[in-house]
């Protein structure tokens, strides 16, 4: 502790527990290569415009590279004690360099050094989900381009409603991963550009070059205000939004996956590499990563919550409070990349069972709106034939039967409009055939958003 780098002031060394308290070097030790590639473009500036020897900007640079190397290598080990990964890096450059290490941090503050560390970092994390989203739509679409003719029961309130088919189903998950990546892109926008040279908080009287170190960090702007720079975490809270906007749609989908594998509907069964057994029931066949991500998604919008109560009192500028930006962020991001990557090839190695979706798509009257719809086409308003088909589900219940097996006499007792080709107009197939409208259950239709999600990723 002695060695402090701000100890100039202070006449006691600090206690080791507030030492540990203060640590951030466990959870912000994985941003290392940013901030030494931040530092390396921070001292390529300071040599380039004359602040500090052109001789001891390179002399850093290379310092900074043989670190980084050490650090890949595993070579060179984070020190626990140190108080956080720009004081750890910093400190090994003077090792290395002595006096001349010791001018890499003129005219930048850790303040903004920080900003830009976590910029960098969510930035190329931000990459990496939007391809792992990408790679799952591709799952998706692949499922669907083969299950255009898959007719299962669609629901609402978990009732069966109406025939679609499993393609239909499968891409409305993949327009809101659409929109996900959408949201993915937008806060990558926002979260590319440059806050150093914004100081502690109020930029510096050096005469830096903030221009420079943006293109050599290939950032898309410099942040315009020197507190803002310092003192914003929108980024990441957009991002930790936009992870659980995603992990809300895994969720969903990993709860049908649950309902579908079940005994009870079976509409698809799960490879043995990507479900578990009981301990005690020898039967069992459990769906634990759909599970596990379901329950993962709470845990994210916990780091969301834990972002926005932390940042929702704080005065301007920096103020400590902002170290426990990492530890949410980054653990909702290595949670959904988790899931993403898991979740995956679960799906792609899981079997449709499509005998199973149509024997229930059978069952259930989902054809009833047809049955009205039939009438409507004859010439009788909706709310009549609504009515006339309401009367001949009931008579089904009471005869055991279904629409499809139900007499002629008996739709006829009703109304004359019903003809033999009511059957025609009731079966599964031209149900889901004749739902043709732009965004419905029809092949062609589906085969149109498939293109349609394709141009997209
Ligand atoms: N470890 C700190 C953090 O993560 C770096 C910034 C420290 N700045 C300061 N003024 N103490 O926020």
């Amino acid at each position: 502790m002695a060695g402090k780098m701000w100890a100039g002031r202070f006449t006691k060394e600090v206690d080791e527990r507030v030492n540990d308290f203060n640590s951030s070097i466990s959870f912000d030790a994985r941003m290392y290569r940013y901030d030494i590639e931040g530092s390396i473009a921070h001292a390529t500036m300071l040599g380039e415009c004359g602040i500090i020897d052109i001789d001891e900007s390179r002399k850093i640079i290379e310092g900074l590279k043989s670190i980084l190397a050490d650090i890949d290598s595993g070579k060179l080990q984070f020190d626990p004690t140190a108080e956080d990964v720009h004081m750890f890096v910093e400190a090994e450059l003077t090792k290395r360099l002595g006096d001349t290490g010791k001018r890499l941090h003129t005219a930048r503050s850790r303040n903004d050094q920080v900003a830009l560390d976590v910029r960098m970092t969510l930035r190329a994390e931000t990459k990496e989900i939007i391809t792992l989203v990408k790679k799952l739509e591709k799952t998706i679409l692949d499922i669907a381009e083969k299950n255009l003719t898959t007719v299962m029961p669609g629901y609402t309130h978990l009732q069966r409603a109406q025939p679609i088919t499993f393609a239909h189903h499968l891409m409305a998950y993949a327009n809101m991963l659409l929109r996900d990546i959408s949201r993915l892109e937008d806060c990558f926008k926002r979260t590319n550009i440059m806050p150093l040279g914004s100081g502690a908080l109020a930029s510096t009287t050096y005469p830096i070059n903030r221009q420079r170190v943006c293109d050599l960090l290939d950032f898309d702007e410099i942040t315009q205000n020197s507190l803002d720079g310092v003192s914003d975490r929108d980024f990441c809270i957009e991002l930790c939004s936009a992870i659980s906007m995603l992990m809300m749609h895994l969720s969903r989908f990993s709860e049908e996956i649950i309902l579908w594998c079940s005994w009870e509907f079976k509409f698809i069964e799960l490879d043995d590499a990507y479900a578990t057994g009981s301990s005690i029931m020898p039967q069992k066949k459990n769906p634990d990563v759909t599970e596990l991500i379901r329950g993962k998604t709470g845990r994210v919008y916990g780091d969301l919550n834990t972002l926005l109560v932390m940042m929702k009192g704080l005065p301007l500028a920096y103020n400590k409070d902002m170290q426990e930006d990492k530890e949410a962020i980054f653990d909702a991001v290595d949670t959904v990349k988790l899931c993403l990557k898991t979740f995956d090839p679960m799906l792609a190695t899981m079997k449709v069972i499509p005998e199973n979706m149509r024997n229930a798509a059978a069952k259930g009257f989902i054809n009833a709106t047809d049955c009205a719809d039939y009438l409507v086409k004859k010439g009788m308003p909706f709310r009549d034939a609504y009515k006339i088909t309401g009367t001949l589900v009931h008579t089904c219940i009471e005869k055991g039967c279904t629409l499809e097996t139900l007499p002629l006499e008996e739709y006829k007792k009703l109304t004359d409009n019903f003809g033999e080709d009511v059957y025609d107009a009731i079966s599964l197939d031209t149900c889901v055939m004749q739902r043709k409208a732009a965004g419905g259950p029809a092949p062609e239709s589906v085969k149109a958003q498939i293109e349609y999600v394709k141009e997209r990723i």
